[in-house]
This record gives C-alpha cells, sequence and structure tokens, in this order.
C-alpha cells in the first residue's frame, strides 16, 4: 500500500478527522479499503496499472480530468514539481465555493515544501504526518491567490524539450531532455532492423521515432506505455511519420505481457516505481519482451550498468552480447533463437 495514500485517508479516519464527502474527485487515484464506504469518488489515473486496479475496485474513472466542481478534491500527486503544482491548481479549478482540497505525499518527495507553497495559495493549512509522508489540507474560503493557481496550471501544459521539436509533459519520464540511454540505444539501432516492431514502455515516443527514421524497413510499431500523458506526447511526436507506417498507440502494463509476438522489441526499461528502485519491474519488462518475441526475433535493451539484466537473457536461452558500455549505460543485444 502506497503510505502516502494511508496518509491521505487518514485526514478522514483519525477520531477528530474530517467527515466523508458526499461527492470527491480523487486526482492521482489509488485504490483504498476505507473509500469503500464513501457515497460518490470520482477518479483520474493515468498510470495503466493503478487505473486498473482502480477500476477493479468498480469506481468511477475518467480518461481526462473531468469537468464539474466537487466539495472535495483529493491529489496524489507523483514526485515532479511542476506536476504536483498543476495538480493542486487542477483541483483548484475543480472545487465548489467553501470546498477542501487535501493532498499528501512522501517527506523524500518534498512534502513539506509542497505544503508550505500550497499554504501560500490558500492560506490556513492543516496538516498531519505519518508513515514518513505528510497530508495537508485547506478550505477555499474566498481568499485564495488565484494568480498563483493560474500560473501552477501553466505548468501542467504540453511543452517542448529545448533546441527541439519534441513535445512533453512534467510528470512524464525525461521531460526536459531526451535521455541518453535512450540517444546511445537509437544510435546503435541496426538499420537493417524489419517487420514488426514494439517499444515497451515507449514513453513520449523518442525511441519510436528514432526508429522509424533510422530503419526504413520497418513495417509496423507498436508503441506500450503506463502513462496515458506520455502516450499522448508520443501520438504529437510520430505524427510527422509517414502514413505508411503503420504506429500503433497502447496504453498498456508491459509486466501484464503483449498480444501480439513481434521480429524486434526496443525498450529502455523503467526501474522506478514513484520513488523506490524496483528492478522486479525491468525484469518484468525483459520477461513480457522474451515471451513475445518470434524465433528469430530480436530484442535491443539499454540499461543503467549496474542492473542484473544479464542474468535473465541467460535463463531464457537468448543469445545475446554486450555490444556497447559506457560510463553510465550498457546496450545488451539478443535474439531468440
Ligand atoms: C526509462 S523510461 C523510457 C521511456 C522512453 N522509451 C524513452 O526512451 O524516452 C520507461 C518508461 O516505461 C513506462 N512504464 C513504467 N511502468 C510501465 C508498465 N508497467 N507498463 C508500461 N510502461 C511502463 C514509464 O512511464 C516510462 O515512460
Amino acid at each position: 500500500m502506497n503510505p502516502a495514500l494511508d496518509s491521505l485517508m487518514l485526514v478522514f479516519s483519525a477520531n477528530d478527522g474530517l467527515s466523508v464527502p458526499a461527492r470527491t474527485l480523487f486526482l492521482g487515484a489509488e485504490f483504498h479499503p476505507a473509500l469503500k464506504n464513501w457515497p460518490q469518488v470520482t477518479g483520474w489515473q493515468t498510470l495503466k496499472p493503478k487505473a486498473d486496479g482502480w477500476d477493479q475496485a468498480g469506481f468511477r474513472r475518467c480518461d481526462d480530468p473531468p469537468d464539474g466542481k466537487w466539495p472535495v478534491v483529493l491529489v496524489l500527486p507523483g514526485k515532479c514539481r511542476d506536476e504536483t503544482l498543476a495538480w493542486f491548481a487542477m483541483a483548484r479549478e475543480r472545487l465548489e465555493p467553501g470546498g477542501r482540497i487535501v493532498a499528501a505525499m512522501p517527506n523524500t518527495a518534498g512534502a513539506g515544501r509542497f505544503e508550505k507553497d500550497l499554504s501560500k495559495a490558500a492560506g490556513n493549512i492543516t496538516s498531519l504526518q505519518k508513515h514518513k509522508c505528510r497530508a495537508f489540507h485547506a478550505i477555499e474560503d474566498g481568499g485564495w491567490n488565484e494568480e498563483t493557481f493560474e500560473a501552477w496550471s501553466l505548468l501542467g501544459e504540453k511543452r517542448k524539450i529545448l533546441g527541439t521539436d519534441f513535445v512533453t509533459q512534467a510528470g512524464i519520464f525525461s521531460s526536459e531532455h531526451i535521455d541518453p540511454g535512450s540517444q546511445l540505444l537509437a544510435d546503435h539501432l541496426p538499420t537493417s532492423l524489419h517487420g514488426r516492431v514494439a517499444d515497451l514502455g515507449a514513453g513520449w515516443g523518442f525511441l519510436a521515432n528514432a526508429a522509424l527514421n533510422r530503419c526504413p524497413k520497418i513495417e509496423r510499431i507498436d508503441l506500450f506505455e503506463a502513462d496515458s500523458r506520455a502516450l499522448d506526447c508520443a501520438k504529437i511526436n510520430l505524427s510527422h511519420q509517414p502514413d505508411e507506417k503503420f504506429i500503433h498507440f497502447n496504453w498498456h502494463d508491459v509486466t501484464t505481457g503483449l498480444p501480439e509476438t513481434y521480429d524486434a522489441i526496443l525498450m529502455n526499461p523503467p526501474f522506478h516505481i514513484g520513488q523506490a528502485t524496483h528492478v522486479d519491474l525491468g525484469r518484468a519488462f525483459l520477461t513480457t519482451a522474451i515471451a513475445s518475441l518470434k524465433r528469430g526475433g530480436k530484442l535491443f535493451l539499454v540499461a543503467n550498468r549496474q542492473l542484473p539484466y544479464e542474468a535473465v537473457l541467460e535463463v531464457s536461452g537468448l543469445a545475446w552480447r554486450k555490444s556497447a558500455e559506457t560510463k553510465t549505460y550498457k546496450l545488451l543485444f539478443a535474439e531468440k533463437r
């Protein structure tokens, strides 16, 4: 269970806690057992595994931040500063007069600093600390600093990476620059790469775009990405590719497997969930990739040097080699025999 979510729910469950609202909007929605007793909760969640958990619990979910006003808006942001402030603004826009914003985050994600930010814009803040997290809330009293919220709102808009035409958004992977690991992989992709290709954890589309530019024999490329905001950016970033290239964008949890098999799979696998390092997530990506390669299919992987992916390739029986290495990254190329 996410400790920030536990802290968020404590605001409503402590002895002197707030009463459960009649209607709630939850930005960054994640299921918590205590929510079962709440009358009406609408969730917005950009990450597919969490969205699936929310759906399975039977709650209402919107693909985009919904229009409307709520008496309470819960905010469980990621770790990025611009994203968090933009989500405060999004919550403010959807708050009924006299409504309340309730946010929670881990101390290591800068909870204290964000509490100060919100208190500058909203005035009085009530706060509790538990599970190395902070939950804080503010009630709209007609005196909030709307200019600050408007400025924060702009931080959530799509933007271009400096010096490029690539569009990204705060909170998605590598939103400020091209990831050097992905660049290394792109530079080493064989131009002979052909057929049906998948990009796992495709982000805002850098690798897929580079592959299409470099490898004219690719017939089709399927992007699989868990963060719907990144996938929306990828759609824009690949929109200049010629129509005859078949490009499919899938909001998908790669750890659940893929529906088809491929001649080649590219990936720069994730190894973080929130702030924590989860090498198992990268391993799960590898397992999916190996299962989804055709016989003779090829895997092109970039990873931080210390990540132990060679062992997975070894036990799976793929022929593999380290095709390049820098101080930080390694490229592992493999073939399914
Ligand atoms: C290291 S980044 C690589 C992004 C992109 N390929 C690039 O080169 O810029 C890993 C990506 O995997 C995505 N991701 C994380 N967990 C995922 C999952 N379970 N299923 C699909 N994608 C996931 C992240 O959102 C992130 O965009």
